[in-house]
């Protein structure tokens, strides 16, 4: 599935996240990846909101956002690439790899592809580390994945399907 099937947020969607979290002990990481998981990312109309009903700052909550690259404050693409970073990866290639993704892409990490198709983002262990260089695209983690073996990836991505009747 690509990822991008999120609903679109609303104040009320918003607040019925937090309002399910805000009540648990370091409540506000939890609501984050609440959000992020159900809208795709957390838009910045949810700061207030957050900081409202935790009685944090609102400088406090986008700090919390800004501190973990996990989380998106834009919309993610209809694709989400992530790179494994983690040590057993780069000893099996994954350097190599995440630079030929950036060119091929022509964007760096936490950038979306101007056609809005791909969006690029580290990560560190998939769980994988034996088979690496590993990637996730969505929710399909894929092994041994060589620059060639990224750019099929890509073209499979990319590529609409159309239907003849
Ligand atoms: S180090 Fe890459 S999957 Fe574990």
């Amino acid at each position: 599935m690509p990822i991008n099937a999120f609903p679109q947020w609303t104040p009320a969607l918003l607040q019925e996240q937090i309002d399910a979290h805000k009540h648990r002990p370091g409540a506000l990481l939890p609501i984050l990846h609440a959000i992020q998981d159900r809208f795709g990312h957390i838009p910045r109309e949810a700061v207030p909101l957050i900081a409202e009903s935790l009685q944090l700052t609102r400088a406090e909550v986008h700090g919390v956002i800004s501190f973990y690259h996990h989380f998106r404050t834009s919309p993610p693409g209809r694709h989400v690439v992530q790179i494994c970073r983690a040590e057993a990866c780069q000893a099996r290639g994954s350097r190599a790899l995440e630079m030929h993704a950036r060119e091929t892409l022509g964007i760096d990490y936490h950038q979306t592809s101007a056609d809005r198709e791909i969006t690029l983002e580290p990560v560190y262990c998939l769980g994988n580390c034996a088979c690496g260089p590993s990637l996730r695209v969505d929710d399909r983690i894929l092994a041994r994945v060589t620059p060639e073996r990224f750019d099929r990836l890509v073209d499979e991505l990319t590529t609409q399907v159309l239907k003849v009747s």
